[in-house]
């Protein structure tokens, strides 16, 4: 595994996500019918500003979204409403090649080519949450006290908050030619610390990203 302490090597955040972008954009070149898992939340963004600025040809690619909210009350709040905003609405990717996990696909998200990937507080990777099985499949998941917690930043309220996820699993995300795994801020250090460095355990499900041969870990303030 390769660690790239993002500090050290592009200067900030903003540099950082442009190499991410970069990077996408190199596979989208040499590939045209590229396959990418995408994930949502905040440390993303500015990846998907970057992207939408860019003229790519994004009209043979495929996309796997990690995960989206169970019983959503509020549109807006869907991670398939964010991804169309940030990026899907502003790139010219055919709709039918844009999956999400409560599509019911049985082979969901594999064989990818690139697969980006945050970092929860507690080391969950999609909503794959601690104690999640190495070998898990894509499925319906309960979020954890401290997911929803984190993740009610984004809403007015906690009680907003859904309390279950359809999540890819372990197991398909692992199947990705290679990943890239971006945290930022102090409290992503520490975490991506305990799980590039730590034991590899089933508590700490991005542990199992010691196990896979072509992953990056980028870490910015
Ligand atoms: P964040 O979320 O990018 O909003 O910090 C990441 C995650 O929980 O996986």
């Amino acid at each position: 595994m390769k660690f790239i302490l993002i500090n050290d090597v592009f200067g900030d955040y903003k540099n950082s996500c442009k190499y991410v972008a970069n990077e996408i954009e190199k596979q989208l070149n040499n590939k045209p019918n590229s396959t990418f898992i995408l994930p949502t939340g905040s440390t993303p963004m500015v990846v998907y500003d970057e992207l939408s600025e860019r003229d790519l040809d994004w009209s043979k690619a495929t996309t796997y979204n990690l995960d989206e909210y169970l019983n959503c009350p509020i549109k807006e709040q869907t991670y398939e409403y964010f991804m169309d905003e940030m990026l899907f609405n502003n790139i010219n990717i055919k709709r039918e090649n844009i999956n999400f996990p409560t599509d019911g696909d049985l082979n969901y998200g594999l064989d990818v080519d690139l697969c980006l990937l945050g970092i929860g507080t507690n080391g969950h990777i999609a909503f794959n949450e601690p104690g999640s099985d190495f070998d898990s499949e894509t499925r319906i998941v309960d979020l954890t006290e401290n997911t929803i917690k984190d993740n009610s930043r984004f809403f007015y309220d906690i009680s907003e908050v859904p309390t279950q996820a359809v999540t890819m699993g372990l197991k398909p995300i692992m199947s990705s030619k290679r990943i890239i795994i971006m945290g930022k801020g102090e409290k992503k250090k520490d975490i991506l610390m305990r799980a590039l460095h730590g034991d590899i355990t089933e508590e700490v499900p991005a542990s199992i990203l010691q196990k896979h041969k072509n992953v990056e870990v980028i870490y910015c303030d």
